[in-house]
């Protein structure tokens, strides 16, 4: 029900809004929670998706339709987020804790952005996820049309390879420019495609992975052994402590938490080991 309700509620002017409103709509006239009448009003508006059913209900003097009565779907991730987050047990809990408030403060407006990576990847990614953690995987499919995904563009092409600059994509939840606002602290979703080698690399700020789908070879030296970890196996990185992930034979689906220093720059280390962990499955 409370899928249907966010689906009804639809950001305006997002790319074939319109059409979700009205499926919503069509769910909940078939419950007889709404009428004829409202729904009409849903059919008349799903080509339009700047238009604002609820503006031609109050005109024409019908009741506006059910509320989540949770806010928006970019709040409902946030909270399911965060109560995945905090359960989990690791260095740098308490601050990751304390950057995560149960309230965030206003929702604000966002550049909507898709990307082909999360296009391609998130619906198996939430898949997985959906067979342990239905509520989370909901959430994230739910807010995922309303974030801005991107790419981390700051490493040298030269260094960081042709492969992951093109293969990832992250929203942020919490930070300078996201959705809820935070100083020198960021929490969002990231993604990355099967297979592929996130080289060795560091930065100055203390990193939290959640990884939400596994297994996933992780490294955390040049050089050193890959080893593999299940999903829901949290990862804290220090400062400058070098990390590298090889994304197994699933999409790599985790939460991210930078707990501050969070416009310093992240480095790639250079290995010569690479070709080989490019070139090679995990398992
Ligand atoms: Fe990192």
């Amino acid at each position: 029900m409370i899928d249907v309700l966010y689906h009804l509620h639809a950001p305006l002017g997002v790319s074939g809004s319109g059409r979700v409103r009205y499926g919503a709509a069509m769910a909940l006239w078939r419950d007889g929670l709404i009428t004829a009448e409202v729904l009409e009003v849903y059919r008349i508006a799903s080509a339009h998706d700047h238009r604002d059913p609820l503006q031609e209900l109050s005109s024409r003097g019908l009741p506006p339709p059910p509320s989540t009565g949770q806010g928006s779907a970019v709040l409902h991730f946030y909270k399911a987020a965060r109560d995945y987050l905090l359960a989990l047990d690791h260095p740098g809990s308490a601050d990751v804790a304390a950057g995560l408030a149960a309230d965030p403060g206003p929702e604000r407006p966002q550049t909507v952005r898709q990307n082909a990576t999360q296009e391609k990847w998130l619906p198996t990614a939430l898949s997985l996820l959906g067979a342990t953690h239905p509520d989370l995987a909901s959430a994230i499919a739910l807010a995922a049309p309303m974030l801005e995904w991107v790419t981390y563009d700051a490493y040298p092409r030269e260094l960081i390879g042709d492969d992951f600059p093109t293969s990832h994509a992250f929203a942020s939840l919490v930070g300078a420019d996201a959705p809820f606002a935070a100083h020198d602290f960021d929490m969002g979703v990231f993604l990355i495609a099967p297979g592929v080698l996130y080289r060795d690399h560091r930065h100055p700020a203390p990193e939290l992975y959640a990884p939400l789908t596994g297994p996933h070879g992780w490294r955390f030296g040049a050089g050193r052994p890959v080893f593999v970890k299940p999903a829901h196996a949290p990862v804290w990185n220090p400062p400058q402590k070098p990390h590298m992930t090889k994304v197994g034979n699933v999409p790599f689906l985790s939460l991210f938490v930078w707990t501050k220093d969070v416009n310093e720059l992240a480095h790639v280390i250079p290995c010569d080991d690479w070709p080989e962990l490019e070139a090679n499955r995990l398992v």
